[in-house]
């Protein structure tokens, strides 16, 4: 068996898109296990650019299948938009296909997570308003709804009446907004399930199957390490488990069977939405890394908040996630940036020195980064295709990083085309 296992190591927009795009070329299946359209992948194949949400990266490549599995949270009419301007592209996708076993986002889901990111004195999170917390709630209360359930029309009008009637209760005791009408969203549904009819199977089956006739198997995360329900800074996180651990449970496939666990990671850092951010650069030179590196969210267009790199952060997600082949992306973006900043130890508020990541997430927010400064460089590392093409200062920066974290880069990003790579060990 050859699974790869591509995940975030920060708090997302890692560049993860763009290295399961190059990745994918070589996959028999890729599959997503985890989010929903709340992700924002950024992918640049010669002139064209794609910006995918749903869909796995790896849909313009993968000689394959592409499969969203169980694990991820489905917006039908997200998922057909995006089908729709693949196909404007002149590319198929007659290769994707959906778990019967996926939860459904629902129009309740959205206006909730609305409404309660907008809710005067609430947690705001800043969430993507894409419904994604609330989808995964009803998934564990056991009221989701599944794909499945888009097939069969009294079951969803049973689930679709049951769900109303709460949540038309919150919508319009709590939020003081209007009810949604059960005879509206049930028409849409179905139809939207006759729709996906053909794209709706059962998946894990089939990858175990792949997995014992070897094939490439590509998982690919969206979100990262950072935000993780669990190991993140909770609760400015998302609702899933975008870590190796999440392949298992969100696409029915065993522990024994994941081999290549690769982290992808920044150069620097950058984060969108509230939440702690030690090595945040709130400043002109954070401004500046935004503009260079074009820190804008692909999904919501929010700019991102920009920062130093941080390895306080990098060990504890490289530690949950196992990592045994590292990827830093956005390496041209520090070119003339000088002195370079790395955080590796962090300062509490009563002056202890830690190099761990804390649980305490409010305590976080009065940690002070204790910071290395080595060297930058000048030189444009845009056309760099091989190791020894980079500057001295941009190889030293690289091997900090692998020295402090005891993982290899095997490959660095210089650019956001197909092509801007350099590849130190091929692993397919
Ligand atoms: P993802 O969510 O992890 O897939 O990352 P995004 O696509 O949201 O954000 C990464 C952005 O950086 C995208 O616009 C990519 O095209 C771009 N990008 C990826 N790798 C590189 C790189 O090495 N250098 C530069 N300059 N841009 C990159
Ligand atoms: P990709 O796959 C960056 C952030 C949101 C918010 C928090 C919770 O492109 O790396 P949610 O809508 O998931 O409930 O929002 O998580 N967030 C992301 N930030 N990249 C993403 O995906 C993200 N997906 C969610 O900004 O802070
Ligand atoms: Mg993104």
């Amino acid at each position: 068996m050859s699974t790869y296992v591509v995940v975030g190591l920060q708090y997302g927009d890692e560049g993860k898109g763009k290295i399961t795009d190059v990745l994918s070329a070589k996959s028999d299946y890729v599959v997503r296990f985890q989010g929903g359209d709340n992700a924002g992948h950024t992918v640049y194949a010669g002139e064209e650019k794609f910006v995918l949400h749903l869909l796995p990266s790896g849909v313009l490549q993968c000689r394959g299948k592409c499969i969203i599995a169980n694990g991820v949270v489905v917006n039908p009419k997200a998922f057909l938009k995006e089908i729709g301007q693949i196909e404007e592209k002149g590319l198929k996708t007659d290769h994707v296909f959906i778990s019967r076993r996926a939860h459904v986002i629902m129009p309740y889901h959205i206006l909730l997570d609305t409404y309660r990111e907008e809710e005067a004195g609430g947690t705001h999170i800043g969430t993507t308003k894409k419904g994604i917390g609330p989808c995964y709630e009803d998934k564990i209360a056991r009221v989701g709804i599944r794909m499945i359930d888009l097939l069969n029309p009294e079951v969803l009008a049973e689930k679709i009446q049951k769900n109303l009637k709460i949540k038309n209760s919150l919508f319009e005791k709590y939020f003081e907004k209007p009810a949604l009408e059960f005879d509206e969203i049930y028409n849409e549904f179905l139809q939207l399930g006759e729709k996906l009819r053909d794209r709706i199977v059962d998946t894990e089956v089939e990858l175990n199957e792949a997995i014992r006739d070897n094939k490439n198997i590509l998982f690919e995360g969206a979100q990262a390490a950072m935000l993780d329900i669990d190991f993140g800074t909770y609760p400015f996180v998302t609702s899933s488990s975008p870590t190796t651990g999440g392949v298992c449970s969100g696409a029915g496939v065993p522990p024994t069977s994941l081999q290549n666990l690769i982290g992808v990671a920044k150069a620097y850092t950058t984060r969108v939405g509230e939440g702690p951010f030690p090595t945040e650069l709130d400043n002109e030179l954070g401004e500046k890394i935004r503009k260079i590196g074009f820190e804008f969210g692909a999904t919501t267009g929010r700019p991102r908040r920009t920062g130093w790199l941080d390895l306080v952060s990098l060990k504890h997600a490289t530690m949950i996630n196992g990592i045994n082949n590292l990827v830093i992306t956005k390496l041209d973006v520090l070119s003339g940036i000088s002195p370079l900043k790395i955080a590796t130890k962090y300062r509490t508020e009563d002056g202890k020195i830690i190099d761990y990541f804390t649980s305490s997430t409010t305590k976080l927010y009065n940690y002070e980064p204790i910071y290395e400064e080595l060297e930058g460089w000048d030189e444009d590392i845009t056309h760099a295709r091989s190791y020894d093409e980079l500057p001295l200062n941009a190889k030293k920066y690289i091997e900090f990083i692998e020295h402090h974290l005891g993982i290899n880069v095997y490959l660095v990003s210089v650019g956001p085309e197909r092509s801007q790579n350099i590849i130190r060990k091929e692993l397919f």
